[in-house]
This record gives C-alpha cells, structure tokens and sequence, in this order.
C-alpha cells in the first residue's frame, strides 16, 4: 500500500503561529514565570519551538501517555507511561500538545495534572480537530483548526513514522 502525503500547513505558517502563540502567552504570563509539559513523543517539536519563542522566564518537563495503537484509531484507553520528573504545586503550568482529537487523552491528562495542586493549569495545543470530540476539553492557546484528517509531521506520527517532516501533511493511501 503506498503512501502519499500532501501539505496541510507549511513550515513557514507552523512557525509563524508558533511566534504568535509564544507572543500570547508571554504577555499573559507578563511578569511570571511558566512551567510548559510537552507530552511525549508528538508534542517535542512543538513544545521546543514554543518554548525559544518565550520572552518570560521557562521551566519544562515531560510525560507520556498512551491513548493509540499503531493505526489512526483512537483506541479510548489512556495510559501513562512516564510521569514528570518534578512537583507541578503552586506553578504557572501549561501543558503542550501536539493534537486533540477525541480529547480523552486530554481530559485524563488534565484532571490528573489539577490533582497536583498547580497555581495555575492551561491547555495549548498546536492542531485541533473540533470534529472529532468526544469528551469535552477547554483548550486556552490552539495553533490551528483543521478538517477531520489524519496528520503527520511537526511530531506527528504514522506508526512511529514522518514525526521529523518540517510540515503538517495529510497522508493517504492508495492500494
Ligand atoms: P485524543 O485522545 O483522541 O484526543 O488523541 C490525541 C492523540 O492522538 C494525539 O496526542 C496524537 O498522538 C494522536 N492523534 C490524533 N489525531 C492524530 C493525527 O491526525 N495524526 C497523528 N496522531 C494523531
Ligand atoms: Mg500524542
């Protein structure tokens, strides 16, 4: 089965965002500092991009769950796998992703991040597929909406393959 992959959002547009997000967030966060969680593997392109774009003082960390198999379908269950390496109590935390689908990963992650007694918690992500959302989640700084599609690139993933694309492509496949 052969795969093709055609352009969705172009490099130049990714990071172009990005420096609009990160001007966001260091107004919003003017004077403070923020302590941004790149959830593991797909957000890292993201999460870094963002975080050299901030102009207030940055902390990170990262974890990683589970919420996939090796295909496109979501598989409802969310799994950690490697929990933060500090505290998150009495911080500015922003949780970084690379997508929301379902949002159940999401929701899972947050609530268990609120339980952690941060001073502040928010959500940014880089895609949003509003169409698909089966559990509802409040998303603070989103990069871009886009069409119920199956992405790869910018850390995005199909089957552990195309995260290094310097793009966001759609991929498909043809028999
Ligand atoms: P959710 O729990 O359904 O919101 O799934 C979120 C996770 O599913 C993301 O962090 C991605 O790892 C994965 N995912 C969802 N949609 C896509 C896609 O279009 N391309 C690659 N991975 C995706
Ligand atoms: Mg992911």
């Amino acid at each position: 089965m052969a795969e093709h992959i055609t352009t969705l959002i172009s490099e130049e547009k990714v990071t172009e965002r990005i420096q609009q997000m990160a001007d966001q967030i260091s107004r919003d966060y003017e004077g403070q500092s923020v302590h941004l969680i790149g959830i593991l593997k797909g957000s890292v392109f993201f999460v870094c991009e963002l975080a050299k774009r901030l102009s207030i003082p940055v902390s990170m960390d990262f974890m990683s769950v589970s919420s996939y198999g090796s295909g496109t379908k979501s598989s409802g269950v969310v799994r950690l796998i490697k929990d933060l390496d500090d505290p998150i109590e009495g911080r500015n935390v922003i949780v970084a992703e690379d997508i929301i689908d379902s949002g159940r990963t999401l929701s899972y992650l947050m609530e268990n991040l609120a339980d952690r007694g941060p001073d502040t918690l928010r959500l940014c992500t880089l895609l949003d597929k509003p169409d698909r959302r089966v559990v509802d989640v409040k998303v603070d700084y989103t990069g871009f909406e886009i069409p119920d599609e199956f992405v790869v690139g910018y850390g995005l993933d199909y089957d552990q393959r195309y995260r290094n694309l310097p793009y966001i492509g759609v991929i498909s496949f043809d028999e």
